[in-house]
């Protein structure tokens, strides 16, 4: 499976079609230093787990019951994650989870946190919130995770604009876009300076 290897191991967590999960399958797909080594998901009916198969990338299924009991833990450890990327992962993981895997785990937000994040704030219902607030401008953010929704320490943020005559739809395909750029670009650069961190030799 992959994990025997020198590279930098990423596992994803999506819920849903994973847009950008394929993504990260596609940058890393052929990459020196970094692989995809699973695509874990809640919903056995996500899209994101075909795409990963497409991969060759191996796929895991839980439910809360598992995620409760550590279970997912336990699937997990095998594959020696770097970095865990939430890309579209609808539940909140528990504190033990957190825990096991310290400034291990980000997760992308499709808007400028803190505005419009917190329980319940995902796909459409983000995009409605900020057209309705009438805002300017609204953008992603990549960021740590920790025991709260959307609250972990922000890494990367990039903006568009809000058009006057934005939907929904033309709004979250904006949004989209962006984060379609720069989540791989980003997981790339963490993951490569935490590479040359560790072979600084000690003083
Ligand atoms: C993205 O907007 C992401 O920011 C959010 O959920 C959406 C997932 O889209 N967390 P996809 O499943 O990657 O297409």
């Amino acid at each position: 499976m992959g994990t025997s290897s020198n590279k930098k191991n990423i596992v994803i967590f999506a819920s849903g079609s994973g847009s950008n999960a394929q993504r990260l399958l596609e940058q890393f797909e052929h990459h020196p230093h970094i692989q995809v080594v699973a695509l874990f998901s809640n919903n056995p009916e996500a899209f994101a787990l075909q795409r990963a198969q497409k991969f060759g990338v191996p796929t895991a299924v839980f439910d809360r019951p598992m995620l409760r009991e550590g279970k997912v833990l336990e699937l997990l450890l095998p594959y020696k994650p770097d970095l865990i990327v939430l890309a579209g992962f609808l539940w909140l993981l528990p504190a033990s989870f957190v825990q096991a895997f310290p400034d291990k785990i980000i997760n992308i937000h499709p808007s400028l946190l803190p505005k419009f994040g917190g329980k319940g704030m995902h796909g459409q219902h983000v995009h409605q919130a900020v057209i309705d607030a009438k805002e300017a401008e609204t953008g992603i953010t990549i960021h740590y995770v920790n025991e709260h929704y959307d609250e972990g320490a922000p890494i990367y943020q990039e903006r568009c604009p809000v058009e006057p005559n934005d939907t929904c739809e033309t709004l979250s395909a904006r949004v989209l876009t962006l984060e379609h750029r720069h989540l791989p670009r980003v997981v790339e650069e963490l993951l490569l300076s935490e590479k040359n961190s560790s072979k600084t030799p000690a003083a």
